[in-house]
């Protein structure tokens, strides 16, 4: 009989948690198109900035190469496991399978942070970009009410009622259908396109010089990190998300094949273009002009594009408006699973019957989400998901193994060449990304798996739903 920390769900099972009574409809295509909506956001129009401009110059672009390649391997650590475990999509249910209860309560505990946050992050790209918007057209706020206390302002105003407003859609019921992201993604890439096509014939190689001002990594008196690898573990931000195409298992047409198909060509091809709008954005003004909250349009006003300007920053305003509706939808798909299984108070997972949608966690949430975006800035919002995400992705690669030496036989219509190298890799090169991030960030992460972990020895435990069945699966 194992310890009922460790007690696991079994593979595939018919969870209610997972029923959200949608429609299996998306193909491979769709869930792809998810992840870039999901995926490009204030990552690549926001930090590249920041890193370029504090943290590792014009070579921001190898801070991208190298947390792409951890990404990838941790994606396909995700294929592997979406496609054999199936079941509710989401490192938390792969866990639960793979290690047992409490891994499970970890990781979704850390998945809460990380959608959480991020939505915070993100509100705080929407202002940037938005105040500017308002800026050009006379009505800029005044910046006591566009930043955070910590860089002198009072609130970020914008980026706490953003997320209000989100709050409101989903209660109402709005419905994140594909064709509505299908939509917007285009547009978030046509403003790419739009800032390629110009940024492309306008590159002065004299601004990639030098091109790693501040070395590989460093630590400086005050703490702060700078160089290439601080910067790669802060664009790593840029990436976060396309985890969200395994949340979409349940509505998928074929998912043991679809879904590890979305997630890594939703990645692969935000990796390429992070590259390239990297690349271009250090060519085209000098790195120390990039440390704004809306660096790609400002870049090409300073370039005399002041049309493009406006058209790039209404793209990206848009955008990043479905990064937010999806992670906070994914937050909100994440509570509800983990309040089913028992392991939540099942206060959170009551769906309200007229509306049909989970309100008192869409309002909890986006409460505290609200006060997060106005009250901190993004770089340490961004630091704290990173952290996060980082440390699912070294379980999510542990987990590929431990499903390997546990279940050998289980039909893995996806699997990892190589044995396990590509897992034990993905595990090195995401815990090397941990280890880059500033001491604070580690303290703040630390508090958080601590208070995790109180949660879960004096509630989630006694309150398991598997506690009730027994100690579900003895293996
Ligand atoms: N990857 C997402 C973004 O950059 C969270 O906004």
């Amino acid at each position: 009989m194992p310890l009922p920390i460790f007690r696991t769900k079994p593979i595939n099972a018919n969870d209610p948690a997972c029923d959200t009574g949608l429609k299996k409809c998306l193909t491979a295509f769709d869930l792809t198109l998810l992840g870039i909506g999901a995926i490009i956001g204030t990552g690549i129009f926001v930090l590249t900035g920041i890193a370029a401009a504090n943290q590792a110059g014009p070579a921001v672009v190898l801070s991208f190469v190298i947390s792409g390649v951890a990404c990838a391997f941790a994606a396909l650590a995700y294929a592997e496991l979406a496609a054999a475990v199936g079941g509710c999509g989401s490192a938390y249910g792969y866990s639960y399978v793979a290690f047992g209860e409490i891994v499970a309560w970890v990781i979704g505990w850390i998945l809460l942070l990380e959608y959480s946050v991020s939505v915070a992050a993100v509100a705080n790209g929407w202002s940037g970009y938005f105040n500017n918007a308002l800026s050009a057209m006379g009505m800029g706020l005044p910046d006591m009410l566009t930043k955070a206390p910590e860089l002198g302002g009072i609130i970020n105003l914008p980026a706490a009622a953003i997320i209000l407003i989100l709050m409101g859609l989903l209660i109402v019921g709005i419905k994140q259908s594909a064709q509505l992201n299908t939509a917007m993604v285009f547009v978030k890439v046509l403003a790419i396109a739009i800032f390629v096509g110009i940024a492309a014939f306008n590159v002065d190689p004299v601004n990639w010089q030098p091109f790693m001002p501040y070395g590989w990594f460093n630590t400086l008196p005050d703490g702060k990190t700078t160089g290439v690898l601080a910067g790669a573990s802060l664009v790593f931000f840029a990436y976060v998300g396309f985890d969200a195409v395994s949340t979409a298992v349940e509505e998928a047409k074929d998912p043991q094949r679809d879904v590890p198909v979305g997630i890594i060509a939703s990645l692969a091809f935000c990796t390429v273009i992070y590259i390239i709008v990297s690349g271009l954005l250090t060519g085209i003004v000098p790195y120390t002009e990039l440390g704004v909250s809306s660096p790609v349009s400002h870049a090409l006003q300073l370039l005399g594009y002041n049309w493009a300007s406006a058209l790039v920053a209404t793209g990206v305003i848009a955008g990043l408006t479905t990064v937010m509706l999806v992670l906070y939808y994914g937050l909100t798909r994440i509570i509800l699973a983990m309040s089913r299984d028992g392991l939540m108070s099942p206060f959170l997972s009551r769906v309200d019957p007229e509306r049909r949608t989970p309100v008192r966690v869409i309002v909890i949430t986006g409460i505290i989400m609200s006060l997060a975006a106005g009250l901190f800035p993004l770089g340490a919002l961004a630091e704290l998901v990173n952290i996060g995400t980082l440390a699912a992705f070294v379980l999510v690669c542990l987990g590929v193994i431990v499903m390997r030496i546990r279940h050998p036989n289980l039909p893995r219509p996806f699997k990892n060449p190589f044995g396990h190298l590509f897992p034990i890799l993905g595990m090195i090169s995401c815990a090397g990304l941990m280890a880059f991030l500033p001491a604070q960030t580690w303290l703040r992460f630390l508090v958080w798996l601590s208070i995790g972990l109180i949660v879960y020895f004096t509630y989630s435990i006694r309150h398991s739903k598997l506690a009730a069945q027994g100690n579900g699966n003895a293996d």
